[in-house]
């Protein structure tokens, strides 16, 4: 079987005709995954031009045939307005770098983002949406924390923000020094979206803007000395990921799957980007994976079995845990209220505990 820098290499002479230049180059050809004799991709294309679809889909079957691959399965996407800027500032790097020298420096320095940073950043990724991320994220940093270590959270999802209602914070940010101060909840800085947006209203701001708001949140936010920083991300692979990737290129990533076979091969996604750049898969959580019978204990593997033991064998990687069905057994009427948020002493949070453990002893061996 080939590998990347085989398959890189060969499709390098197929040139996208908007930029005139190299598909591999650009960084077009993503999501590869090899699975037997075969290959999938996705090839990111400037405009719906259906003749250089056609020509493209050719060429690559006939470059990886080949070389000996059997099959290859192509998906074309079309660029978001984010990326063509991205490859525009590529392709004219003179000009880019005007705009730069034009832009203002940001008014605090960058100690989490800056080379002598300790920070251990674990962006929580998955293929697709409603698998856990947010639920894995605020969980793991508050079993984290649990653990005696300083904790924070930056919640990403800056469209489909959720971690300030999950973990039941009510707080706001307050400014000091005109410097945002995260809010602290079970020993876990956050700081989200959610934060800065009036009665739970949409944002609707468009990619730009989107990777500034994300810029924020490193940049002009007091984080103190955490040692650990846990990215709850958006589903897939789009924007936000290539942001974080620019961001914080040294991040690793934990990857959330359902136990649906079906559901690890769309996480094969997100863990397929992680590789192409560059960022350790710390391990895959499987959620939901099966429901315990409060009266007799038996498991019931409502969504199938394996898929996160399928997908840490895929990616070379490690089944961190299997967490089962069951909403935290939390009460409104409590103090420190959370609906998200499981007790330390209940099954999912004794699980989420290990979880911890065994991240630490990873990160810290
Ligand atoms: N182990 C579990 N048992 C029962 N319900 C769960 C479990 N894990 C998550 N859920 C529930 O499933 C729903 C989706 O979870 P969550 O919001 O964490 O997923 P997500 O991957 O972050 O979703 P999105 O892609 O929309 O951001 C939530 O209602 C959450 O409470
Ligand atoms: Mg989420």
């Amino acid at each position: 079987m080939i590998n990347k820098d085989q398959l890189f290499e060969a499709l390098r002479p197929l040139m996208e005709p908007h930029f005139n230049k190299s598909v591999v180059e650009l960084n077009l050809v993503r999501d590869i995954l090899f699975k037997e004799a075969n290959v999938s991709l996705s090839l990111i294309v400037a405009t719906e031009d259906e003749a250089y679809k056609e020509k493209a889909k050719a060429y690559i079957q006939q470059a990886l045939e080949t070389l000996g691959v059997a099959q290859v399965h192509i998906r074309f996407r079309l660029m978001t307005e984010y990326e063509s800027n991205q490859i525009k500032e590529l392709v004219q790097p003179a000009a880019a770098e005007q705009k730069k020298s034009k832009q203002v420096q940001p008014p605090i320095e960058q100690p989490i983002l800056g080379e002598s940073s300790k920070v251990e950043f674990i962006a929580i990724a998955s293929g697709k949406g409603g698998v856990g991320k947010s639920t894995v994220t605020v969980n793991l940093a508050v079993a984290l924390a649990r653990k005696g270590k300083k904790v924070g959270i930056i919640d990403a999802d800056i469209y489909g923000f959720s971690i300030p209602d999950m973990m039941g914070i009510e707080e706001q940010p307050k400014l000091v020094d005109n410097v945002i101060m995260p809010v602290e909840k079970f020993g876990v800085k956050v700081i989200s979206m959610g934060f800065f947006v009036q009665d739970n209203a949409p944002v609707v701001w468009r990619g730009p803007m989107l990777g500034k708001m994300l810029r924020n949140f490193f940049n002009e936010v007091n984080w103190g000395d955490v040692e650990y920083i846990l990215l709850d991300l958006p589903p897939g692979t789009g924007d936000v990921a290539l942001d974080v990737h620019q961001l914080i290129p040294q991040s690793k990533e934990v990857i959330v799957t359902t136990p649906h076979a079906t559901a690890a091969f769309v996480a094969a996604r997100a863990g397929a980007m992680a590789i192409q750049t560059n960022h350790e898969i710390l391990g895959i959580i499987e959620n939901m994976s099966y429901y315990e019978c409060k009266e007799c204990g038996s498991k019931d593997f409502i969504f199938g079995k394996g898929g996160g033991a399928k997908l840490a064998e895929d990616l070379h990687s490690d089944l961190l845990a299997q967490i089962p069905l069951g909403a935290p057994d939390n009460h409104i009427s409590e103090i420190d209220y959370s609906p998200s948020v499981y007790k330390q002493d209940s099954k999912a949070g004794q699980i989420y505990l290990d979880m911890a453990a065994s991240i630490i002893t990873k990160l810290e061996m």
